[in-house]
């Protein structure tokens, strides 16, 4: 063999090892035996769950669409990110089009590994990052919350993202940066209000997603647990939520509590774009002591 061609050969193994690794690397994990416990839904902490999310935020009908005048998570309403423009999908319970055939199985490895039930992985635009935190009986509440929502008829639109198939299975590699910690849990010996309101805001409020920096693979950087960061659309910034006490932003965890639950309207103004507005709207719905949870915990970031 010339040197060449030796050459090319050396490369043509390296290719086909890579891609064998990188397939390895990237395969999508399932869920293990027993990972779904037997559990009588509660729909009202599913409502809580539903809000404390956030999800009609990202999975709102498209204007005009079927179940926009509901406001139910229909789908198809554009979310634009700095690498493409996704379109959450159908998240009432039609058949066809939501998720009216999901298992509660297919439900749990979507929002705790990222992974659908034809196993392919979502993008992280999707935070499961966040929502793996979330208990088992809080994941099958909310599920069972979706499920009791009108079915809504309305077909998933393609995300417009450059090289989809390949960046689908890239996103392999950023879970095994991204996901391997164990899921956040609450540390102990704190009061039950705080307890709950970090667990609110960490797990289902998914609020270090924009509030947490990224490092250089777009993994959130927990050195910096809420110091604020780039805008997750792109432009602008999203602000610290550290020492907002001693910035006097706030007086105290009723002051907070309130602007979480009215916002704007009552003149608090920093919590009105960049995608603040829709997270304070749906806040705004949950029972008034897991508002004044979250004001007590954020108050108490440094
Ligand atoms: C920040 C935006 C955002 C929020 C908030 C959000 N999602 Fe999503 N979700 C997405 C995106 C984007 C996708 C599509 C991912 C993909 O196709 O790779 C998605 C996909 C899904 C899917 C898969 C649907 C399918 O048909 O395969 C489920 C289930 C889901 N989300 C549930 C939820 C629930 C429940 C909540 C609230 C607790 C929620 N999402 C909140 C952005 C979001
Ligand atoms: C989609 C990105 C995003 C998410 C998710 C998000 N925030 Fe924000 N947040 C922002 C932006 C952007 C601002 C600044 C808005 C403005 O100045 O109008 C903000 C502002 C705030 C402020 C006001 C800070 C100040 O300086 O007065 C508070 C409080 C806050 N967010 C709390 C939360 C909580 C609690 C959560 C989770 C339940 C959360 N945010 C989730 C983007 C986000």
């Amino acid at each position: 063999m010339s040197r060449g061609r030796r050459f090319l050969a050396a490369l043509a193994t390296l290719g086909v090892a890579g891609a064998a690794a990188f397939l390895l690397l990237t395969r999508p994990a399932s869920l293990a035996e027993g990972a779904v416990p037997n559990h009588v839904a509660d729909l009202r902490n599913g409502e809580v769950m539903y809000h404390a999310g956030s999800c009609v935020a990202c999975h709102r009908a498209a204007e005009g669409g079927p179940g926009a005048d509901r406001g139910l998570p229909a789908g198809g309403f554009a979310f634009p990110t700095p690498v493409g423009r996704f379109y959450p999908q159908n998240l009432t319970p039609d058949p066809e089009t939501g998720l009216g055939r999901w298992s509660e199985r297919d439900f749990v490895a979507a929002m705790t590994l990222g992974v659908s039930p034809a196993g392919r992985h979502y993008f992280p635009a999707f935070p499961y990052a966040a929502y793996r935190s979330m208990t088992k009986a809080d994941l099958l509440d909310l599920f069972a919350y979706l499920k009791s929502l009108p079915a809504v008829k309305a077909p998933a639109r393609p995300h417009e993202l450059p090289l989809l198939p390949l960046a689908q299975r890239g996103v392999g590699l950023w879970k095994q940066l991204a996901l391997r910690a164990e899921p956040w849990a609450p540390p102990p010996g704190r009061s039950a209000s705080w307890t709950r309101g970090a667990y609110l805001a960490n797990a289902p409020g998914h609020c270090g997603e924009c509030h947490t920096p990224k490092d250089w693979a777009m993994v959130a950087d927990e050195s910096r647990h809420m110091a604020g960061g780039p805008h997750p659309a792109g432009e602008g910034k999203v602000p610290s939520l550290r020492g907002l006490l001693a910035a006097k932003k706030y007086k105290d965890v009723a002051d907070l509590a309130l602007a979480l639950s009215a916002g704007e309207e009552l003149g608090y103004e920093n919590l009105s774009s960049g995608g603040m507005a829709a997270i304070q709207q749906n806040l705004a719905r949950l029972p008034d002591s897991d508002l004044q949870a979250i004001a007590e915990y954020l108050l108490s970031l440094e």
